[in-house]
């Protein structure tokens, strides 16, 4: 079977620049956001500045088609956030935006990478588990918010 070819895309990291285009992305994919909280301004330059996110894009005749973001806590990885826009789904962005997330953990020294996903996310469970992650059904997340947009 040929190969799918992400190459007509280009993976590069995102700067605050691209700030206003992944908000979209991210809504155009349906990913919900928090503009007053972990996704605001402020809050993405922190992260990007932080040292622990990677933020890299799909970018596709100068447009910003998908994105991921990287993040580890020095003891594992995890990849947050996948969106690839609906129009441009299922010719593998989505797939080499998570290869180049996992090399940039891979070369941090992070030998193990996971992915939450909300268990209605069925699109998301079936791309996961196509890219060689296990679905763990014995572990029940755990969270507490300062507030409820952190
Ligand atoms: C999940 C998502 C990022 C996949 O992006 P994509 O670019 O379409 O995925 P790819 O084309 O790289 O697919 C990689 C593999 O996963 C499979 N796959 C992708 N979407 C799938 C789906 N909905 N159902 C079943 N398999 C799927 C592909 O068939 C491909 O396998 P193959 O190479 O054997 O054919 C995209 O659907 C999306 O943005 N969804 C909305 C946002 C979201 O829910 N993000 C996850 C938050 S945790």
């Amino acid at each position: 079977m040929e190969e799918k070819d992400p190459t007509a895309v280009n993976i590069r990291d995102l700067s605050m620049d691209d700030y206003n285009d992944l908000i979209r992305l991210w809504q155009a994919a349906g990913l919900p956001s928090r503009p007053h909280g972990r996704d605001s301004r402020e809050a993405i330059a922190r992260q990007m500045e932080g040292g622990t996110s990677i933020f890299l894009g799909a970018e596709e005749d100068g447009k910003l088609v998908g994105a991921v973001l990287g993040t580890h806590d020095g003891r594992k990885g995890w990849i947050n956030r996948i969106a690839v826009h609906p129009a441009h789904r299922r010719r593998g962005i989505g797939r080499a935006l998570v290869y180049a997330v996992e090399a940039r953990l891979h070369g941090m020294g992070i030998g193990i990478i996971g992915s939450l996903i909300e268990d209605w996310n069925e699109d998301s469970m079936a791309f996961f588990a196509r890219l060689g992650y296990l679905a763990h059904t014995d572990i029940v997340y755990f969270s507490k918010r300062r507030s409820p947009e952190t």
